[in-house]
């Protein structure tokens, strides 16, 4: 049994590290991890404002997102030499995906802290360059010994799919709604430096957040919506998958939704291992969220005995370097 004097400092300690953490992918950036404390365990929820609705309407994403954060939590206590394991338990009524508690030793895990500090997504343009092949063995190596599948698709093919979900995506006025709720066009937005989804890493250009801002003002939309406007938003957005690059598909077998805290887990793992070989990631949500294209998908990728597809991002080299852009914000660290 554990000691009360050890489990206030693993308690303690393990405060330290989540702020690390909290540089987890995350979707719309809305961080909704929650961290409980118990006497003997520190339970890891989620806060119900910033679960999204219409935009992750099965809440798989707010899991996948929860799970990135405990992996990197993991992640920088075992660099501190804290000893901590984390058990799964779902339970969505009390808002809740499992405890972190005290274990025999620290986290088996080859990353870092910077690790975690340097990830960022990329959305803007790619080189022509194509990814080490076995760089893409490697992820569907690791997806497989966690019990997961990743598939590689053609960014050719799956660029329809995109193009079909960007127009469900901006066509549903819930999720237009959503969107702009969390994104922040200007540094004179009150929560620019605390969440959401800045002008800096959507890679828009002035008219871009002139046009966005003003083509989703809700009168705006409103109007322009039967005349056409998500026709002409999507082929804007959809160049995530422009070129020959790759799109990686992580796939999980039956409809668990416990099983997508553990995808996130082994997104981490995965997005981490390709920074470390310079290749950034786009993930794209809304392919497998659309009900016109999850289909298409999961058939693109072969998907047999009950598989369903979990995460779908593109995969490259970006054109400019990333790091010489400010990076998306959290709340609990200054702005970069
Ligand atoms: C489960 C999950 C789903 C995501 N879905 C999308 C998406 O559909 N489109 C997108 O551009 N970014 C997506 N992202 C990336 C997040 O928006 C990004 O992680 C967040 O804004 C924080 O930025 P950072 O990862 O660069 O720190 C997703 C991330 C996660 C973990």
């Amino acid at each position: 049994m554990t000691s009360p004097e050890k489990t206030t400092t693993f308690l303690d300690r393990l405060s330290e590290v989540a702020t690390e953490a909290s540089r987890a992918a995350n979707a719309h950036n809305t961080q909704p991890w929650e961290l409980r404390h118990g006497t003997d365990h520190i339970e890891v929820g989620w806060r119900a404002e910033d679960a999204l609705g219409p935009s992750d309407p099965a809440h798989r994403d707010l899991r996948l997102s929860l799970g990135t954060y405990v992996e990197s939590l993991l992640i920088a206590a075992a660099e501190k030499g804290i000893a901590v394991g984390f058990d799964l338990d779902l339970d969505i009524t009390a808002r809740r995906v499992g405890r972190l508690r005290p274990a025999e030793r620290p986290y088996d895990t080859g990353f870092r802290a910077s690790d975690i500090a340097g990830r960022r997504v990329w959305r803007g343009a790619w080189t022509p360059q194509q990814i080490d092949p076995e760089a893409i063995e490697a992820a569907r190596e690791t997806a497989r010994t966690a019990g997961f599948r990743v598939a590689a698709i053609s960014t050719a093919a799956a660029r329809p799919l995109l193009v079909r979900a960007y127009h469900w995506f901006f066509g549903d006025p819930g999720i237009a709604a959503e969107l702009m709720a969390w994104t922040r066009l200007s540094p004179r937005h009150p929560k620019y430096h605390r969440d959401g989804l800045n002008d800096v890493m959507l890679v828009l250009n002035r008219v871009e957040r002139f046009l966005m801002g003003l083509l989703f003002f809700p009168a705006v939309y409103r109007a322009l919506r039967p005349l056409g406007l998500p026709r002409l938003l999507t082929p804007l957005s959809s160049g995530a998958t422009a070129g020959d690059g790759v799109v990686l598909v992580i796939l999980g077998k039956g409809e668990d939704p416990a099983q997508e805290v553990t995808a996130g887990r082994l997104v981490t793992r995965l997005w981490l291992d390709l920074f470390r070989q310079g290749i950034y990631v786009h993930p794209q949500s809304h392919v497998i969220d659309c009900p016109h294209t999850v289909g298409d998908l999961a058939a693109l990728c072969g998907a047999e005995d009950g598989e369903r597809p979990l995460v779908f991002f593109r995969v490259g080299i970006p054109a400019v370097d990333p790091s010489l852009r400010p990076r998306h914000p959290r709340r609990d660290l200054p702005p970069q």
